[in-house]
């Protein structure tokens, strides 16, 4: 039996996600909503977004599309609500759909404001419902395996980590919310999140942050580095930017230096530099993040089970992170957790 899916926002994410369905055995789009009207009319050429290619000429023919994804929320063909929107409608259309019986799938960050997610995770517990969010560098390949290195200690305890996520200005998105701090939450909410999420994810929550920042004229933070505080001697970092030129190539990178090896991740894929000798190709899954992250919500909806890669739970926990950061960056201080 296929899982019926309504995407809500056919923008950057949306168009993603609606190509990785196609490749996941038993997942059907059965519709879709945007505001914009060349978007519903199937002419995606103007859908473009810091990796992968431009959208062209989409055959929408046996999708229900609409412009007031309200509607969408009321078609009896959708089991599920996949929400790309823009980050600030998060929260307001996940409760909605989960009210109106479905299961939800969101993109990160799960929502503009942690008070916002807490309220998202209640719904989800009120109407019974699943809640997924798309923290998809969980589930990419290199990063999946290198947490899994590090979590076996087959290498030993983590000296240190430094994580980078850089990026030109994003100019791409709807109504440039991207660009707009109150809608987006800026670099620091929308990208760097990616690797203050892995970094959660992969070594639990920090005593503290230390963070400095680059503003940009809107208040928005654009470039942010981040000092985690584990145990005494080691060193854990995450550098995440948007400030860069237009030419400027996207990049995602990480080295994490362990008692017996360092794994590097670079455009060269997931290498171990042992004690002795050169640095060698580590094998990971086939696929990028996107597909793994959807197969594994919707495998979890056919076995009704929770996520045991994603709990809600723990996307709010790297929302609150990230307003920690923020703080930290913006008082210059250290922010301690309880
Ligand atoms: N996981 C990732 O790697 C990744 C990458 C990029 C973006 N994102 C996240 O995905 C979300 C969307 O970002 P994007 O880059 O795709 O943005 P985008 O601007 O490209 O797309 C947003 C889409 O939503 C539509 N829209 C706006 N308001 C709407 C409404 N009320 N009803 C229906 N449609 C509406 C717009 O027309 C547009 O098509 C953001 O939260 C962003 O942080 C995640």
């Amino acid at each position: 039996m296929s899982l019926n899916i309504g995407i809500i926002g056919l923008g950057f994410m949306g168009k993603m996600h609606f190509n990785t369905y196609a490749k996941i055995k038993g997942a059907k789009v059965t519709a879709i909503a945007d505001v914009d009207v060349r978007k519903r009319s199937g002419d995606w050429s103007g859908i473009v977004g810091n990796i992968g290619a431009a959208g062209g000429r989409q055959n929408l023919r046996g999708i229900h599309v609409y412009e007031n994804a309200a509607d969408l929320l009321k078609d009896p063909a959708v089991d599920i609500v996949d929400i790309t929107l823009p980050t600030y409608l998060h929260a307001r259309w996940a409760i909605r759909a989960l009210k109106s019986g479905h299961h939800v799938i969101c993109e990160k960050p799960m929502a503009l404001k942690s008070a916002e997610a807490v309220a998202m995770i209640a719904a989800a517990r009120a109407a019974r419902r699943k809640l997924f969010i798309a923290q998809c560098i969980r589930f990419w390949p290199a990063y999946a395996k290198a947490r899994e290195l590090v979590r076996s200690k087959k290498l030993g305890k983590v000296v240190s980590a430094v994580f980078t996520r850089v990026s030109p200005r994003p100019t791409w998105s709807w109504q440039r919310f991207l660009e707009d701090p109150r809608k987006s939450g800026a670099c620091a909410l929308d990208l760097h999140i990616h690797d203050a999420d892995f970094v959660l994810y992969m070594l639990g929550q920090p005593r503290s942050v230390l963070s400095r920042a680059v503003k940009n004229k809107n208040g928005g933070l654009d470039h942010i580095t981040t000092f985690y505080n584990y145990a005494p001697g080691t060193l854990i970092q995450a550098e995440g930017a948007w400030e860069y030129n237009a030419g400027f190539p996207f990049s995602m990178t990480f080295r994490i230096a362990l008692e017996k090896a360092t794994l590097i991740f670079d455009a060269q894929g997931l290498q171990l530099c042992p004690a002795k000798g050169q640095a060698k190709p580590v094998a990971v899954a086939e696929g990028d993040g996107y597909f793994h992250e959807l197969k594994h919500f919707l495998d979890c909806i056919r076995r009704n089970c929770a996520s045991p890669v994603v709990p809600p739970e723990s996307a709010l926990r790297s929302v609150q992170l990230i307003e920690a950061e923020v703080k930290s960056a913006r008082s210059g201080k250290i922010v301690r957790f309880k």
